[in-house]
């Protein structure tokens, strides 16, 4: 068991263990059922294996479309033909050439080429609307001196994967936003090597997020492909944080024949701490001493950043951590023990330019972070609505930007499908359990405007539970929805959600003067009706428009400008207001969006377009962030 995964308690792990098995809505072909789910509880971590060394598979794979999944079932539902298995091992123009009963449906040696980590759905033209199951395949070169042992890391596979190695199978993962790994070492042969994953993007009722959502659905390995090298007995999990009571705690994990019982040390160089210690049976360890009086609190205005090493015989886990303090006292949120207001914005990850494929890397997560902190003078960015790439949460703790992070329970999902409960919690652990590290995380979120039910309250309350007993250091929110009442002239808004009671701060997703009548000059005089006790966030507000298009009507910059004017003043007056993301930096597409003169297929509610071209309403947010930045400076 892992040393914070310990923190769910055997009844969350038995829940996921019970239900993920049972997560796949059609009966598993004998291909799925004989890949091992990965998930939370039972597959490595490899906490910050980016900081690892070994070998990146990023670059040219062959692929191969299988809309009716032909190599994962038969047309019967049972083991699929053999001339479908796009997995096997062999050279399928030699094995036809040399004998003339061999029959194959596929050859992925010959199959298009695209570079990987992206969407297929940039791959060819006739990729760009495809949703379904794709073979991805390639060949990789092992050295025959190795030594310690090799994982599989997966940043992310959108949405289901099954991954094969030289024709074995090695295991299956669900969720398209969070990393997974598997071992292979007994699995690699000296020299040349063949890994093959199909990934499914079809969301399904069951899915997390459920088939209907306002984004487009980038099927694909998204995220980088890495074989990563390990000694035998490795840290496999290390948190190590500063803790409300101002100690620097550190949670450490090993995974290995020797991980009882073994000496450690957590070492912070430049703030000379060096803590020794030893593993208890199970290979966990706890230290905590008092932080330093050098210690540099982490902040949006000095995001200070120490290298942190946990040494474990061979091993010398290392990671660049933040420490800070995140709270909640009365209606303010405190940063380091002051009050804070979250300057902020909403990012879809989808990369600056005219056909994203959702592949972020170090120079694009700095050019959408940097508008954000340099270009709207903000300290804060909402990443919806599912875990991002690791990379914008490094480039957040670099950068100095606290982050709400979330996961896709987004609008319809099946409240009442305990496989769907499974599959959102291990999602969630998987996501804390990547970023617990990142001093930019501020807010785990379990939610998006989910409709108020009881199977819903129960659902997101197990959320919830479960997001505090991994994490006891940040706070926990929802996106949730307000109704809409008309008062003498201005709106009147009810929050009328019991979830409220549950979560730290209060988020509410609001589009007056956009999907409703109501007239801009009203909009500053809504009354809202909202419980006081606790902070509140805007966690969405925005109004589309096509940049370049200026007319007096919706879809200009002109009215997302005056929309953006009229929805601030708006926030000005409620007093329990600690923050906002407004709905959204930049364009981004959604197959829900398709108005031929405006939109064609982008949700245009960018404050910039989808190259990069900031309208009118930019500057509006960027001046009223920059005033709030010198008031608050001011007191
Ligand atoms: C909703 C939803 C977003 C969506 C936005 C919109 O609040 O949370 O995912 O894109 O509104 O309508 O543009």
């Amino acid at each position: 068991m892992r040393a914070m995964a310990r923190g769910l308690g055997g009844i969350v792990a038995a829940a996921l263990m019970a239900s993920v098995v049972s997560a796949a809505v059609e009966p598993p072909s004998t291909v799925v059922t004989a890949l091992p789910l990965a998930t939370a509880q039972n597959s490595p971590l490899l906490v910050s294996a980016d900081m690892r060394g070994g070998i990146d598979l990023s670059g040219p794979w062959h692929y191969s479309i299988d809309p009716f999944r032909a190599g994962l079932a038969g047309f019967h539902g049972e083991t699929p033909d053999l001339g479908q298995r796009r997995y096997l091992d062999i050279d399928v123009a030699k094995e036809m050439a040399s004998d003339n009963r061999a029959m194959y449906e596929f050859n992925l040696d010959h199959a298009p080429l695209t570079v990987l980590p992206s969407s297929w759905l940039t791959a060819a033209p006739e990729m760009r609307h495809y949703q379904g199951l794709v073979w991805y395949q390639r060949h990789f070169d092992v050295p025959a001196s190795r030594h310690g042992r090799l994982f599989l890391r997966f940043g992310a596979a959108n949405y289901s994967a099954y991954v094969f190695l030289n024709g074995k199978p090695v295991g299956r993962h669900e969720g398209g936003f969070t990393p997974f790994a598997f071992e292979v070492t007994g699995l690699l042969r000296d020299g040349d090597n063949q890994i093959t994953v199909g990934v499914d993007s079809q969301a399904t009722p069951a899915t997390v997020p459920p088939p209907v959502t306002d984004w487009e659905n980038y099927g694909g390995l998204t995220r980088q492909v890495r074989l990563v090298e390990t000694p035998d007995t490795f840290v496999d999990d290390a948190w190590v944080r500063l803790t409300r009571d101002g100690q620097i705690a550190a949670d450490v994990h090993l995974n290995g024949p020797a991980a009882a019982k073994k000496t450690v040390r957590l070492r912070i160089g430049e703030l000379g701490v060096d803590i020794p210690g030893t593993t208890d049976a199970q290979g966990n360890w706890h230290g905590a001493i008092a932080a330093p009086a050098a210690l540099v609190r982490w902040s949006p205005d000095r995001p200070k950043l120490y290298d942190v090493a946990v040494d474990a015989g061979e091993d010398h886990w290392k990671d660049r951590i933040g420490f800070r303090t995140i709270e909640v006292r009365g209606t303010d949120i405190l940063l380091n023990g002051k009050p804070i207001f979250l300057r902020g914005i909403s990012l879809h990850e989808e990369e600056i330019g005219a056909a994203p494929t959702r592949a972020i890397t170090p120079a694009s997560a700095r050019a959408l972070l940097g508008e954000i902190k340099d270009g709207l003078h903000g300290n804060y960015v909402r990443l919806a609505h599912y875990p991002h790439s690791e990379l914008m949460t490094r480039t957040a703790d670099e950068l100095g930007l606290l982050v709400w992070s979330e996961v896709p329970v987004y609008w319809m999902i099946a409240w009442d499908n305990p496989a769907t409960l499974a599959t959102a919690r291990n999602m969630l652990a998987e996501n804390i359990l990547r970023d617990r590290n990142r001093a930019s995380i501020a807010i785990w979120s379990v939610a998006n405007e989910t409709p108020v039910t009881d199977a819903r309250n129960s659902f997101l309350r197990t959320l919830v539970a479960d997001a505090r007993r991994l994490d006891d250091t940040r706070l926990i929110s929802a996106a949730l929805l307000v109704d809409h009442g008309k008062g003498p002239g201005a709106p009147v808004m009810t929050l009328a959600d019991p979830l409220a009671e549950a979560v730290d701060v209060l988020a509410l997703n609001t589009y007056n003067g956009w999907y409703t009548a109501d007239r801009l000059s009203d909009l500053p005089a809504t009354r809202w009706n909202v419980p006081t006790d606790k902070p509140l966030v805007f966690s969405e507000f925005g109004a589309d428009a096509l940049a370049g298009f200026h007319k007096p009507q919706k879809f200009s910059e002109d009215y997302q400008a005056d929309y953006y004017r009229a929805t601030l003043a708006m926030a000005d007056k409620l007093p329990t207001l600690r923050g906002m993301s407004p709905w959204i930096l930049k364009d981004f597409r959604s197959p829900r969006r398709q108005n031929p003169d405006f939109q064609m297929g982008w949700n245009r509610k960018g404050l910039i377009s989808e190259t990069g071209v900031r309208k009118m309403a930019f500057y509006v947010l960027s001046d009223y962030y920059q005033a709030k930045d010198k008031a608050a400076a001011a007191r």
